[in-house]
């Protein structure tokens, strides 16, 4: 088990200042490791046969409601994307590492794939009815979470699912992902976050309680009317 930091926590104010994580990693840096590993994560991760098919329920179960277009935001290889396209969605992949488009369009040539950034998504405003995060917010350091699901508030209309998964943990810290640098999260304090921004929870999975694999958790929330003021 690599390195776990826990957040600095100032009481005074009440707030929450996260410290900088001695190791925590840019987009840039992001990209670089994703990229220097594309071919090997494709191999182990990048079919849909390889996603467990509780989380391809629970993703098909949130994502295939509403008629319009579905973004899986860090789409990776592109076959959750792809799982639910077969399932009738106009789902469209962005993912910042080329290696991983191109190989997306290759493998799903019928599919919608493009080059970037979830943080600052080439999508006009309130144009989509879901949001797909797998996995994909793991490498964000804690402060920069809110920032990205406003850019995800952004984009998404009233009342649409957003679906994250993620690593979860007893308190939120960062370890040596395989990759790079990831975050775990108490699901509670994830679920708080989404609130926060607007997003109300309305249904988690966990995965793995018992021992077996890295714990993670699946969340689905629905953008609400406005993100929660702050008290
Ligand atoms: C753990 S992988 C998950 C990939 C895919 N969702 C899956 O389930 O296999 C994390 C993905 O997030 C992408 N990613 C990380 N930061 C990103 C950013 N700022 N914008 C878009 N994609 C990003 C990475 O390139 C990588 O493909």
């Amino acid at each position: 088990m690599g390195a776990c930091l826990a957040p600095r926590r100032t009481e005074p104010l009440g707030e929450v200042e996260w410290a900088s994580y001695s190791h925590a990693v840019d987009v840039e840096q992001v990209q670089d490791a994703y990229t220097s590993v594309a071919d090997l994560y494709i191999e182990l991760v990048g079919t849909k046969q390889q996603v467990h098919p509780a989380d391809l329920a629970f993703i098909g179960r949130h994502l295939s409601i509403r008629p319009g277009r579905v973004l899986d935001v860090g789409c990776g290889p592109g076959h959750i994307t792809d799982y639910l396209r077969s399932l009738g969605v106009d789902a469209m992949g962005i993912d910042i590492v080329p290696e991983f488009i191109a190989h997306a369009e290759a493998a799903h040539p019928d599919g919608r794939y493009e080059l970037g950034s979830m943080k600052n998504l080439r999508v006009e405003n309130n144009s989509l009815v879901g949001v797909l995060t797998w996995f994909s917010l793991i490498h964000l350091p804690p402060e920069e979470l809110d920032g990205v699901l406003a850019e995800l508030r952004r984009v998404m209309s009233p009342g649409s699912p957003l679906v994250a998964g993620f690593f979860e943990w007893d308190e939120l810290a960062a370890f040596d992902h395989k990759v790079i640098t990831a975050y775990r999260w108490p699901v509670d304090e994830f679920s708080e976050r989404l609130a926060s921004a607007g997003f109300v929870e309305v249904e988690r999975e966990h995965r793995n309680a018992d021992g077996t694999g890295r714990p993670y958790a699946a969340i689905a929330a629905v953008m609400g009317d406005a993100p929660r003021t702050r008290s």
